[in-house]
Formats: structure tokens, sequence, C-alpha cells
């Protein structure tokens, strides 16, 4: 297999995006908060404009897993106002037939890099408790159960454990997430 590559959505690549997320939603229903039937009504614009940090004042890390030029991955980091010392983890997929070979944990390693970067001292998500590949990744990452189960959805019967890890240590920044932008170097998609 050629080495998958790790990458900065822009605006620019908003169709890449659109596709990537679209297949996410199709192939993962029970993983998202969002569904298919909600995003694909989205115009060209909103997929724009979902890439557009500036615009939507927001501090953002919207990654894509390319392998070939093709997307096979996509997450998000996300620091919300007015709490700036959370990154939550948004929207992480990686395409069945590349998954189990790392490109998931190295996602959490380019947005842990990022999360330490703008100094946030936690990293947060929340994963649907029958969503055993997910919560695996996420423990053996070093996130643990925090709070009640939520619905994954108003009405749903999947319920979703939020989930969070600190971010403390300028040692682990140095040995883990420095090490993985080495690897995938993540880089800005023009
Ligand atoms: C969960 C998901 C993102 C994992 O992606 P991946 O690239 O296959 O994961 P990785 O190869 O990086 O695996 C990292 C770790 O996750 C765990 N893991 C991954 N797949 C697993 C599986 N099928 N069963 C059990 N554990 C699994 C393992 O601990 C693994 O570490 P190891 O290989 O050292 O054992 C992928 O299965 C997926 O996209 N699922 C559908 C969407 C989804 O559920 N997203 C999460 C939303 S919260």
């Amino acid at each position: 297999m050629s080495e998958f590559e790790i990458k900065i959505l822009t605006a620019k690549n908003w169709e890449l995006y659109k596709s990537a997320r679209l297949s996410s939603l199709r192939d993962s229903p029970d993983s998202f908060g969002s569904t298919y039937d909600q995003e694909t009504t989205l115009s060209d614009a909103e997929w724009q404009s979902r890439l557009d940090l500036k615009f939507r004042d927001i501090d953002a890390l919207p990654l894509v897993a390319e392998l070939d030029g093709k997307p096979v991955g996509v997450a998000w980091g996300f620091i919300h106002k007015p709490d700036l010392r959370i990154a939550h983890i948004y929207q992480m997929w990686v395409s069945p037939e590349l998954r189990g070979k790392g490109i998931a944990k190295s996602l959490l390693r380019e947005i842990e890099a990022w999360a330490i970067s703008r100094g946030c001292g936690l990293m947060a998500l929340a994963v649907t408790t029958s969503n055993e590949a997910a919560v695996n990744l996420y423990r053996s990452f070093g996130f643990i159960a925090a709070g009640q189960l939520e619905e994954l959805r108003i009405g749903s019967e999947r319920m979703v454990q939020p989930m969070v890890m600190k971010l403390n240590s300028a040692a682990q920044h140095s040995n883990r997430s420095l090490r993985s932008l080495g690897r995938a170097k993540a880089r800005a998609l023009t």
C-alpha cells in the first residue's frame, strides 16, 4: 500500500471534503449526530463556508487523509469559544477498505499536536457506546469516559459516551506528537 498523507482542508477543497463527509454519513449512520439526509441538502456554498475558518471566525483543524490523491479519512479538531482550553474532535471517519492501518490514530495525533500548540489542556469527544472500533481507538489513545451517556440524536436508541483526554505535558508533545508530525506532515491542501 502507498503511504497515506494527512492534509489540512481549506475552502478550496470543499468538493473533496463534501465527498468524504457524505461517504462517512452514508457508511456509518450510527457514528455521527448528523445524518446523510441532513447534509446532502447543503448547498455548495454551505460546504465551502464550512471550511472557511476565517469567515466563520473559528479555530479549527479540518483534516483529510489521502491515499493516491483520494480522500480516505476525515477528522476535525475544533475549539469552541469561550472555552479555549478544550479541543473537541468531530467527524472522525476512515474509509472501510483502509481501516486497521493506523489512519485514525494519525489523525488523532495531528489534532493532539495542534491542540497542544493552541494551549489546550484537554481533548474531548463523544462516541456511540456500541461502536467497539471507535471506543477502542479512543481508549488506546488515552481517552477516558467522562460524564453521563447522552442520546446520539433526539429520540435515538443509540447512546454516546463523552470521553476526555488530558493534554498537560510538554514531554508528551515532543515525544509523541512531533514524531507524528514528522511522519504525516499535515499541510494545507492547495
Ligand atoms: C473508528 C475508526 C475511525 C478507526 O479507524 P482506523 O483507521 O481503522 O483505526 P486505526 O487503524 O488507527 O486503529 C487504532 C486503534 O483503534 C482500535 N481499533 C480500530 N479498529 C478496531 C476494530 N475493528 N476493533 C477493535 N479495535 C479497533 C485499536 O485499538 C487500534 O489500535 P491497534 O491497531 O494498535 O490495535 C473507523 O473504524 C471508522 O471510520 N469507523 C466508522 C466511523 C466512526 O465510527 N467514527 C468514530 C466517530 S466517534
